[in-house]
């Protein structure tokens, strides 16, 4: 009986605590495809390019990465290493950690696993969620990782939203001179962001290569998924040629009893 009460409670946990998690802004579903070889090497180009002065990925090495996404050595050499000498090297920040700290507050986090901690759509609307904040140190703040301390690298892309909040009423009861009375407090409530200078991108493209981007980290997660797929489809192939042998041993078995 103790025993399954604990499954029970091991069942029941994962889902309060997602239950818990709804809470916050609306995250943007975003259509991951680890087929999509065209999209995972534009997302590798942007990560390469964007993210790997501040944040690693030192799971992965540009050669494994060239390898899995179709991207020939040289090409890798050419186009995608910037922060490293050989293709074998992992791929680790240009900035060291010491001075990121020292500038940003905190250390840029590895990003190897941030699409299974945070889940894709997380990952998705916060490259889209930045909007200017005086009030902040770097200038930014994020609708998703509130005074967040990254600031928007990809702002002449996307570029400078502004977010809109609207004044709300609500009643609440006070108490005055010993009696109870309903008052309206006032506060702030986040209604929408606004594009305030347009960016180098259309709101769609900016979308596309984040899409991109969001589908490369969810790769970097779990690189062994893509040599998964194809072991699959091997799978499939080889359960049909032997459903045709199983039923040819069959006939021949059963033609005896028959
Ligand atoms: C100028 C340095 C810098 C660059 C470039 C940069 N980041 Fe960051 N990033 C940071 C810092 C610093 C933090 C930590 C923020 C915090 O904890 O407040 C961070 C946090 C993050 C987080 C949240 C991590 C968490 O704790 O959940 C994500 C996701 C992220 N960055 C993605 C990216 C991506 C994708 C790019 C490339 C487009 C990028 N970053 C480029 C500095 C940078």
């Amino acid at each position: 009986m103790k025993k399954f009460l604990i499954l029970v409670v091991l069942a029941v946990l994962p889902t309060v605590a997602f239950a818990s998690s709804e809470h916050g802004p609306k995250l943007d579903p975003v259509n991951i495809d680890l087929n999509d070889k065209a999209s995972l090497q534009r997302g590798a180009r942007i990560f390469v390019n964007y993210c790997l002065s501040c944040h690693s990925a030192s799971y992965m090495r540009y050669n494994r990465m060239g390898h899995d996404l179709g991207i020939s050595e040289e090409l890798v050499k050419e186009n995608l290493l910037f922060a490293a000498d050989k293709v074998g090297d992992l791929m680790k920040a240009v900035m060291p950690k010491e001075d990121a700290k020292l500038w940003f507050g905190v250390a840029p986090p590895d990003l190897s696993l941030i699409a299974r901690a945070r889940k894709p759509a997380w990952v998705y609307t916060y490259m889209r969620s930045f909007y200017r904040d005086p009030a902040s140190h770097s200038g930014w703040n994020n609708l998703v990782f509130p005074h967040v301390a990254m600031p928007h690298v990809l702002y002449e892309w996307q570029g400078d939203q502004r977010a809109v909040f609207k004044t709300v009423k609500t009643k609440t009861r006070v108490e005055v001179n010993g009696k109870m009375v309903e008052k309206d407090v006032e506060s702030e409530e986040f209604e929408r962001l606004e594009l305030e200078r347009p960016g180098s991108m259309s709101a769609k493209d900016y979308d596309d290569a984040m899409r991109d981007l969001t589908n490369f980290l969810v790769y970097l997660g779990e690189p062994a998924k893509l040599v998964r797929y194809q072991i699959g489809v091997y799978v499939l192939i080889f359960l049909a040629v032997f459903l045709i042998f199983a039923y040819l041993l069959k006939k021949e078995y059963w033609k005896d009893v028959h």
